[in-house]
């Protein structure tokens, strides 16, 4: 410890400050808190009793030494004249921005797509009431369909849930507008499903809805085609597959064309070539006119998909718990997107 205080020393010998920040710095390193005195401050403690009187001596002189240079100092340096002009040679310090999540950056894109062919943006609450989400749906209470959307409630209310889709914000508009209505809803949606690389209770979704007279099956699968060309490029395939939903009829899903190149996509597609990217269908009238809307004059498609299954194809990830787990190393690499 002696021979590391005699080092000391002789930096504090030939220590010469070319600034105010330097002295202050070197103010920090031996007087500050967690400075170097202080540090052989507590290894004295430690020490053999019979070294303590040497050492204490010797901090002792190293404080004072360090404590005159950093007055004298303090009274020579000179503050730069005027320490306000900006040297515009001084290279440029990039400061580290935040880049947009995933998830943001595909709803956008989605969202821009439908905003482009006359969709407005409509957002609704994430704790919904039984009507909303259910009821007016054509979901009413024992429906066994129910059981496709595993519901979290919030204490032991029944008529109080965290919304399981985005459908709940598409009955809270046409509720209180009258047709024609265009637009997509996007949001974050919960299910009571075990957390995997292909599902999680929380995800996003975005939902569309066109009301007007004569609207027809044709029409929906005309803006799906728009759709998956704008999203996944000219060359995109899509197929229509009959499927239920209790609010359309007819019901559809739609699959992607997604190749059988290797043993991936295989694996991910099943064999099959085809990957499920959204449910849709023509909006029951039942649904119509629990809203207020005369279903005898209107007709109306809805679609609904998942931002998460969008953003994994896009971006080519297999594990869909990456989205929330908020490692920067992840989401560092969508910073230029
Ligand atoms: N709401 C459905 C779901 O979350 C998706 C959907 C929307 C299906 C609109 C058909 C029409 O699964």
């Amino acid at each position: 410890m002696l021979k590391k205080i005699k080092i000391l020393l002789g930096e504090v010998d030939l220590y010469n400050p070319l600034n105010e920040e330097d002295v202050e710095l070197f103010r920090l390193k031996f007087l500050g808190k967690k400075g170097v005195i202080n540090d052989l401050f507590n290894d004295f403690k430690l020490a053999p009793n019979e070294t303590k009187k040497e050492l204490g001596r010797e901090i002792n002189a190293l404080k004072k030494k360090v404590k005159k240079k950093v007055e004298t100092f303090k009274n020579t340096i000179t503050k730069p004249k005027s320490s306000k002009k900006s040297d515009l040679s001084r290279p440029v310090y990039l400061s580290l921005s935040g880049s947009r999540h995933p998830i943001s950056i595909i709803k956008n894109e989605i969202l821009s797509i439908f905003n482009k062919v006359g969709f407005d943006t409509s957002e609704g609450p994430e704790i919904e009431d039984d009507w909303h989400n259910f009821s007016a749906l054509n979901l009413p209470k024992e429906h066994p369909a129910r059981d496709m959307q595993d519901t979290f409630f919030i204490q032991t209310n029944p008529d109080v849930l965290l919304r399981t889709h985005t459908s709940s914000v598409q009955v809270r508009h046409i509720e209180e507008t009258p047709p024609p209505i265009r637009i997509v809803s996007p949001g974050r949606v919960y299910r009571n499903e075990a957390i995997s690389a292909r599902a999680h209770c929380i995800f996003h979704q975005i939902e569309g809805l066109y009301i007007n007279e004569h609207v027809s099956f044709s029409d929906l699968k005309q803006m799906l085609i728009y759709f998956a060309k704008s999203m996944f490029g000219e060359e995109a395939k899509i197929r229509l597959r009959p499927s239920y939903f209790p609010f359309t009829e007819p019901s559809a899903e739609v699959d992607i064309y997604w190749g059988l190149k290797n043993e991936d996509d295989y694996r991910i597609t099943k064999g099959t070539g085809w990957l499920e990217i959204l449910g849709c269908g023509m909006v029951d009238p039942c649904v119509l006119d629990n809203c207020g809307i005369n279903s005898k004059k209107y007709t109306g498609y809805a679609f609904g998909m998942g931002v998460e299954r969008i953003a994994m194809l896009k971006y080519g990830l297999k594990d869909l718990r990456m989205f929330f787990e908020n490692d920067i190393r992840f989401l560092k690499q969508f910073s230029c997107l």
